[in-house]
């Protein structure tokens, strides 16, 4: 297939500034934008993206084009499909069955079903609905910082950032498992019963208010919470308490799945679980809009057969067809190794930099996703979250782009696409430390 760069030269006469004044005409000023001077992107190429000006920019942050950007088999997968066929799931093709039988078998045996939607979060709208349909609860557990999509009922439950979660009796939160921080007068042996405490408490608490449980739905990476490492034991305990107490476990895998974390293809099998409902998104149409949801058959049949689901563009042949490419690109350029191999070596050269600034309280790791806690003295661990705002925005300067997470915005967000290799590792550390060179060195001149 021909790749056509002609828009690059049509862009390249457009000024930025011109474009963001139209912008905010058009979309209005609270539509998200990144860094201090927004970057006006014209292209992308595995781990590159390139802006107006041909400025070529290492990409540190974006897992949607989860094995690089515009991955030509994945545009030639979209577009042979495209030029054959394209429609709804209400009829028999063989894309839709041979794409959910090769991602069920990544699950657990019992994880065997699927159901394909558009966006991560209509995924988690879907296995709240399921999970509420199958329990006949309503409650559901999730952490203080959540963020898991959009729509009105996941909003509900998106208690970081959404209005809407404060005002519902449906949702109760607990702390975010945090092991580096942990929680005051606990030691680090307890720290894993007393956040599951926190689990017990508001299941009794749903009890005591007359609304039935559901269950409990996070990220099993703790990704938007600042990809906090929670204390051993933990995930299996609450999981545990949740089952007891006739709830079902949804994991969010919509930021973390698809071999992001190394070693294994979802994030929740790196503890001793087994999920009820897996949430998928993001990296699975490597930026086609592509998601979906997994569970036990008996789940989404006792759904299915209640309440009709029908996704006029989820699961479809295209759809399909560049799931499939997302998956051979996957194994055929061995990208969970590579994310093993490339992520220890990233988190080593992270590590070194934690030994040279004490601006940096924490590197954590989990395959190619990074957290690195910025604060502001190590001892008193207090956040920095605006040195971690310049940083992002020198790095960007210097071209490697990254990002921020967590309550505070004070924890670098490093997630790049997963043919990320040790020559782009190099470039991104060496470029670190620079930034944070300069950075101390503002900071100590006040
Ligand atoms: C963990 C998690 N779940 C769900 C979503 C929602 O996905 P989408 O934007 O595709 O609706 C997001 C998006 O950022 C997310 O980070």
């Amino acid at each position: 297939m021909q790749h056509s760069h002609g828009s690059d030269v049509a862009h390249s006469g457009v000024c930025p500034q011109d474009l963001l004044a139209r912008r905010i005409n058009v979309l209005g000023p609270h539509t998200p934008l990144f860094y201090d001077e927004p970057l006006h992107l014209v292209r992308g190429e595995d781990v590159w993206l390139y802006d107006h000006s041909g400025k070529r920019y290492l990409d540190v942050y974006n897992n949607v084009p989860h094995v690089g950007h515009c991955h030509p088999r994945v545009a030639e997968a979209m577009y042979r499909q495209a030029s054959t066929l394209n429609v709804h799931t209400r009829y028999l093709h063989n894309n839709i069955i041979d794409y959910t039988e090769r991602l069920t078998a990544t699950f657990a045996p019992e994880l065997s079903m699927a159901m394909l939607t558009c966006t991560g979060s209509e995924a988690n709208e879907l296995a709240l609905r399921m999970a509420r349909h199958y329990t006949g609860g309503q409650g559901i557990i999730v952490t203080d910082f959540a963020y898991h999509g959009n729509t009105e009922a996941v909003a509900e439950i998106g208690t970081g950032f959404m209005p809407e979660a404060r005002h519902t009796k449906r949702v109760k939160a607990f702390a975010i498992p945090d092991s580096y921080r942990g929680i005051e007068g606990v030691s680090q042996d307890q720290l894993a019963a007393a956040y599951t405490g926190q689990i017990d408490r508001a299941i009794e608490e749903f009890a005591a208010e007359g609304i039935p449980f559901a269950g409990m739905l996070v990220c099993p990476d703790f990704a938007n919470e600042g990809l906090l490492n929670v204390p051993e034991g933990f995930m299996e305990a609450a999981t545990a308490l949740v089952h007891n107490a006739g709830g079902l476990l949804i994991a969010d895998e919509v930021q973390a799945g698809f071999g992001r974390t190394g070693k294994h293809w979802w994030a929740h099998q790196w503890f001793n679980i087994t999920p009820d409902i897996v949430t998928l998104g993001k990296p699975m149409g490597n930026g086609h809009p592509l998601a979906g949801v997994i569970a036990r058959p008996e789940l989404i049949n006792s759904f299915t057969s209640h309440s009709m689901y029908f996704n006029t563009f989820g699961g479809t042949p295209v759809s399909c067809a560049v799931g499939m490419a997302v998956l051979d690109a996957l194994e055929e350029d061995n990208l969970l190794a590579n994310a093993v191999s490339t992520g220890a070596y990233v988190a080593a050269g992270l590590r070194k930099l934690q030994l040279k600034y004490p601006i940096i309280g924490e590197v954590r790791d989990r395959g190619l996703f990074f957290g690195v806690e910025l604060v502001t003295d190590p001892q008193t661990k207090t956040p920095a979250p605006k040195a971690a705002r310049r940083i992002i925005n020198l790095m960007k300067q210097q071209g490697v782009l990254i990002s921020v997470i967590g309550v505070h915005d004070s924890i670098l967000k490093l997630r790049p696409p997963m043919p990320f290799r040790p020559e782009h590792a190099d470039l991104l550390t060496h470029t670190l430390d620079k930034v944070l060179n300069q950075v101390s060195e503002e900071l100590s001149h006040g």
